[in-house]
């Protein structure tokens, strides 16, 4: 049982080996909080942690009490205002303008597994995996009740939590803010990570520590965005990758979020996570519900990366798309920074069976194929073939490239359109557009309104043809703009603040019905690289592309900063050409290569330039590849060594029973004469013994290094010197470069 609750104290403790949450009923009836970190008994009396003092200015609840003020309690779902000056969980307005709650506690229930979220994305849970428990709190004023629900996994340190109001009483609520996490920590010494960026440069780790007042995150963009990603950490000063406490929080959601740090006078923090209030206004009727997403925290004291591991395995296991979780991810091609719009069949031919000759085995045809879709002025919206272009449509392209032995996909942009399309012409009113104002353009496209069903079901029946006539095996589902202007035209004044929310429900009502009539198809997630990154999108796309950035270089800084809380086997990685399309700088294509397999692992890039030596490197590389990529996407991950920190980079991937693994070695720029240098493995079992080799730059081989104890390679680890110590004419070997790469393979002797 990982849920226990004590009558007698009104205290509810969910626990498993790692982690221990207790909650309790607060004398005013609201749930408190009195523990969240590693997992402590269960028979224990925890109540003396809900503390009180007689503090000046403060309000207290109970006339005569100055022990009990909400201002100094830890609180499940706190409103604002109520003693608590602290921001609050919910904002709910009623028809007379107030908007105080007084939640108390009404009743609980204890479940196997983890029930679904109606409509939106969540975890899974079968019976055995995980226990929920869902709180009932009702303002009796209002008449609206709150349910929270909080999911801890057996195995796993991770809770996953949210909220469901419903409107008990008789007038419309209006919900300002739903949020579906609250976290009270009792003290404030922590350090802040977050994810942040731009296009093409997403997901930098910054980091900083809390301080009185608010530290935050978030997008109003309509998308989770390239700006911030829905994930922070929380870790201690001493928290290394490999050890020490540390705290994740991922919002399960792909539109508006803010995650918040507020650290008050009393060196309290508070954790706020959910739809942004910004533009969010809910008209609850009576007798209507509103789900919040899902939150999840995730708790580890084997620092970041055990933190890391954990968010890997509840997304690979319990979140992505059945059954791609653990499945083999197609080699594919993509023809965009190698064409660009500039095609033709004969080129996209020419382009597929020389994958095939490689080793590839999906061929995807991204912009371009559709409507008047020639340049990014038109044809958003017109999703079906050019025949101008492709003179036997997708069908018959199709059929040639599956003559080949390649596997099909495509590219759409379904939610956007340009003015320069049918769609707009016979629709001018599906776009989100404030009356009398101009709609803002981004790339020449407009935002189709996903809060209209009429919308989702047009764009649903086009796309379902191309999918089905040509049938296709993948679709890389982009999405190049943020939303502006947002208001829809089909709904009345009092509910525009519901059009962000409804808009990205419409998003994964899409997905759900393509994935409905075409269960095997694979989804590639895009929204201009990472723009929409995140864990709402993984149930059904199993893996995102994840930067408009294919250098190698700035790839480092990306994919790194991604596998804080993302799994390799969601990371979508090219190989592209050098010099790079932007930046411009020339790398080995070794070292494209060795960046792109921790991640599902593509070329992008015209493959018909590549010279006969250059093929035959490849043609090696796809069977080494073959063989490992299982283990690389599906295996534990660990950061070894940062970009953010130093001039080297290192990553590991093991298989789960620890037998076989793969280091990846980056080295940004060439030093002279450097120290010696060893990357130890702290990944390994102490007593077995391991055979390490080191792949051959042209994947000709794998060299042998040598033999050693898990325990030598974790103390002391591989030795990384530069043997020719910048006197390169006196050295026969690899000669070390900028940009550098090295790969090693790691497996246990019998
Ligand atoms: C943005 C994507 O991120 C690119 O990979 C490519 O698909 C283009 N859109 C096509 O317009």
């Amino acid at each position: 049982m990982a849920i226990h609750f004590f009558e007698n104290q009104g205290v509810f403790h969910l626990t498993n080996a790692h982690l221990s949450y207790i909650l309790h009923i607060l004398p005013n009836g609201h749930l408190g909080q009195l523990y969240f970190g590693s997992a402590i008994p269960i028979d224990e009396d925890y109540r003396y942690l809900f503390e009180g003092a007689p503090r000046p200015m403060t309000t207290y609840v109970f006339e005569g009490d100055t022990q009990f003020s909400l201002e100094h309690t830890r609180e499940e779902y706190p409103v604002y205002g109520h003693s608590d000056y602290r921001s609050g969980a919910c904002r709910v307005v009623q028809p007379n303008g107030a908007s105080i709650l007084n939640l108390e506690y009404v009743s609980h229930m204890i479940q196997h597994g983890k029930p679904a979220l109606p409509g939106l994305p969540a975890c899974r849970a079968t019976q055995a995996e995980a226990q929920t428990l869902e709180i009932l709190l009702k303002d009796q004023v209002s008449g609206l009740k709150i349910t929270l629900s909080y999911t801890i996994y057996e195995e796993l340190p991770m809770i996953c939590r949210h909220a469901e109001f419903k409107n008990d009483g008789v007038n419309t609520l209006r919900l300002q803010k739903a949020f579906s996490l609250a976290l009270d920590l009792p003290d404030d010494n922590w350090l802040w990570h977050e994810f942040v960026g731009a296009w093409s440069r997403e997901r930098h780790l910054f980091k900083r520590p809390l301080t009185p007042g608010m530290t935050a995150i978030g997008s109003t963009r309509g998308h989770s965005s390239h700006q911030f990603n829905p994930f922070v950490c929380l870790t201690r000063s001493h928290t290394t990758e490999h050890t020490g406490q540390a705290i994740g929080c991922s919002f399960v959601y792909s539109g508006n979020f803010l995650i918040q740090a507020e650290v008050d006078a009393y060196h309290t923090t508070r954790l706020l996570c959910g739809i942004h209030p910004e533009n969010f206004e809910w008209a609850l009727r009576p007798g209507e519900s509103f789900v919040t997403p899902e939150a999840v925290l995730g708790y580890s004291t084997q620092g970041l990366n055990g933190l890391s591991q954990a968010f890997h395995n509840l997304m690979r296991n319990h979140l992505s798309r059945e059954p791609w979780g653990e499945m083999v991810r197609p080699l594919l091609v993509n023809n965009w920074e190698g064409t660009y719009f500039d095609f033709t069949e004969e080129k996209l031919l020419g382009i597929a069976q020389k994958a095939k000759d490689l080793g590839l085995e999906l061929f995807v045809l991204d912009d371009g194929w559709f409507g008047e879709r020639t340049h990014e002025k038109a044809g958003l919206g017109d999703w079906w073939p050019n025949t101008k272009r492709l003179k036997n449509g997708i069908a018959g392209l199709s059929q040639k490239i599956r003559a080949l032995g390649l596997k099909f996909g495509l590219w759409f942009e379904p939610e956007m359109c340009n003015q320069d399309s049918d769609l707009y012409r016979n629709h001018p009113d599906w776009i989100l557009q404030t009356p009398g104002y101009s709609a803002s353009h981004g790339r020449h496209q407009y935002v189709l309104d996903f809060s209209r069903q009429e919308v989702i079901d047009y764009i649903y029946q086009l796309m379902e043809q191309v999918i089905r006539d040509g049938e296709l095996d993948y679709i890389k589902w982009d999405m190049n703009r943020s939303l502006s202007e947002v208001y829809s035209t089909a709904y009345p004044p009092h509910q525009q603040g519901e059009i962000f929310h409804r808009h990205i429900l419409g998003v994964y009502q899409l997905h759900q019905r393509l994935l409905d009539s075409f269960p095997q198809l694979l989804i590639e997630g895009c929204s201009s690289g990472g723009g929409r990154f995140d864990p709402g999108m993984l149930p059904y796309c199993p893996q995102i592309w994840t930067s408009d950035d294919t250098d190698a270089i700035e790839r480092l800084f990306i994919q790194h900063g991604t596998s804080y809380a993302y799994p390799i086997s969601c990371i979508g990685a090219h190989v592209s050409v050098s010099p790079n399309h932007q930046v411009l700088r020339h790398t080995p294509l070794f070292t494209r290569a060795a960046v792109a397999l921790f991640g599902t692992f593509g070329y992008e890039l015209d493959l018909m330039q590549l010279s006969d030596d250059t093929c035959q490197i490849i043609k090696r590389e796809m069977i080494w590849v073959k063989i490992w990529r299982c283990m690389i996407q599906h295996g534990q991950f660990t950061r070894l060594r940062s970009p953010f920190e130093g001039n080297d980079v290192a990553w590991a991937a093991m298989d789960l029973t620890k037998s076989k693994g793969v280091v990846g070695y980056y080295r940004i720029l060439n030093r002279i004469n450097d120290r010696f240098d060893r990357l130890p493995l702290p990944m390994l079992n102490d007593m077995e013994k391991y055979r390490i080799c080191e792949v051959a730059e042209d994947f000709s081989e794998e060299r042998p290094i040598g033999q050693y104890s898990g325990k030598t390679l974790k103390e002391i680890g591989i030795l990384l010197s530069d043997p020719t110590a910048g006197e390169i004419s006196k050295y026969a070997g690899r000669l070390p470069t900028d940009f550098y790469a090295r790969l090693f393979t790691i497996e246990k002797i019998a």
